[in-house]
């Protein structure tokens, strides 16, 4: 039997794991489990309500992956992440696509709860998933592939902008894995896994690392901080509020392109340190619009302050100057929102190019690429002082298909 047609599903998964996969709520995407426990704040012991097990490890936390939407996006985001995209081998079509997702989704539901994935030849690095999420996202290939009357209008590459520097190497695919856990190591066996699985269907056409914070660095929910040393996602919705389900999931006005889908822009952008070194924290701050410290708007005290743009000075300059780039990055229509979920990344310096390579894996996630999206960054390539030290060197635009029915798999919709 063909990779094409061997049944892979959850039903010869229980048969070899005695149900493993079985009995995982459809629980909403933002919590967080206990391998084999109860869920947070509901154990009986302090560490059992703080997601820990009886040695204080948070290696056991697990997030559902069967659900209305994907896991990780609304997850809060671990603290190390692996964008992986892919790129179908040739004459791979429809049925062998739906093989394809069906063989990635019982992995990742069976890694995510820490099983091992069906051939797993190191079962053992899959105990401790330590709040893996993978999320897929299919690229325009794979849906002219598999359902071209289901692409949306905006699946395309951006439009071209004036700072853009792009790289093929980092840029298009496929088919994108966004995989995000608190620990390294279970985030390098999953992405072999997966990868294992991919290799009769597609080759990787990049891998992008990306780190934040450790795991218990910093009080969990603090905003992460960039590079630069900015606080960076202050102005983003919260998730499960109203104006979060706006912004990523969509409304009538702007519709997601699947229901309990959205779309996910992933651009690499190169940061400057060796310049930015040369500003003062004066000229930093105002780069933004944001103070340093607390993330907080030039005209406020602490960071969830409202911005107020129309401030003076004394001398009657603007205390937000109208290139900062929180004031270019928010424009005056509320429906052209974004959320921003990315992660640093650090690479080695190349040879005579300063002492560092680094820059942020810029994700965003909005019902609509070219409603939400674009504007936005097309406000930010006329006017934007950040440009000065910030340089895209890649992007991607994919569609994030809804969360799959527990027993399903993502991107089922596609071949109903
Ligand atoms: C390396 C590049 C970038 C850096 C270092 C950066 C940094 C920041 C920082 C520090 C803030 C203020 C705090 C916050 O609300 O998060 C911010 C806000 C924001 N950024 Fe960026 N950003 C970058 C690229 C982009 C890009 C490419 C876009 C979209 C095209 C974008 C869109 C936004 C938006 C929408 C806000 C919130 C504005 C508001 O409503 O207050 N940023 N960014």
């Amino acid at each position: 039997m063909s990779a094409e047609t061997t049944p892979r599903g959850v039903g010869r998964r229980r048969l070899l794991f005695g149900g493993a996969a079985a009995g995982l709520g459809a629980v909403a995407a933002a919590g967080g489990h206990l391998a084999g426990s109860r869920g947070f704040g509901q154990g009986s012991t302090e560490l059992e309500r703080a997601g820990l097990d009886e040695a204080g490890s948070n290696g056991r936390q697990t997030v559902p992956f069967y659900g209305r939407h994907q896991a990780g996006i609304a997850t809060p985001p671990g603290a190390y992440a692996a964008f992986v995209a892919l790129d179908l081998r040739e004459g791979i079509g429809r049925d062998r696509i739906r093989s394809w997702l069906r063989m990635l989704s019982d992995d990742a539901a069976a890694l995510t709860q820490g099983e091992p994935a069906l051939a797993d030849t190191e079962p053992e690095l899959a105990r401790n998933p330590a709040r893996l999420t993978v999320t897929f996202g299919f690229g325009p290939g794979l849906l002219a592939a598999a359902a071209p009357e289901k692409a949306p209008a905006w699946l395309a590459p951006l439009p071209a902008f004036g700072v853009d520097r792009l790289e093929d190497r980092w840029s298009g695919g496929d088919l994108a894995l966004q995989l995000c856990a608190d620990d390294p190591m279970t985030l390098a066996h999953a992405q072999r896994m997966l990868l294992k699985d991919s290799r009769a269907f597609a080759v990787v056409r990049w891998v992008q690392p990306g780190f934040r914070r450790a795991y218990g660095t910093e009080k969990a929910g603090t905003t992460m901080r960039n590079h630069f040393g900015q606080v960076d996602g202050s102005a983003n919705a919260l998730p499960g509020s109203p104006e979060f389900d706006r912004v990523v999931w969509g409304d009538s006005e702007i519709p997601a392109w699947l229901e309990g889908g959205t779309s996910m822009v992933i651009r690499r952008i190169a940061m400057n340190l060796d310049t930015w070194d040369e500003l003062d924290r004066r000229g930093r701050e105002e780069s933004v619009g944001r103070k340093l410290d607390n993330g907080a708007p030039l005209t406020g005290e602490s960071e969830r302050d409202e911005p107020d743009f129309d401030a003076v000075t004394g001398l009657g300059f603007k205390v937000i100057p109208d290139y900062a780039h929180m004031r270019r990055a928010r424009p005056d229509d509320p429906r052209q929102r974004i959320f921003r979920r990315g992660y640093n990344y650090d690479a080695a310096p190349e040879p005579g190019g300063g002492v560092s390579n680094a820059g942020l894996i810029f994700v965003a996630f909005q019902a609509d690429v070219t409603r939400q999206f674009v504007p936005i960054q097309q406000r930010l390539d006329k006017l934007d002082l950040l440009n000065e030290w910030t340089t895209p060197i890649g992007s991607a635009v994919f569609a994030v298909p809804p969360g799959a029915a527990e027993g399903g798999f993502v991107g089922e919709g596609l071949f109903s």
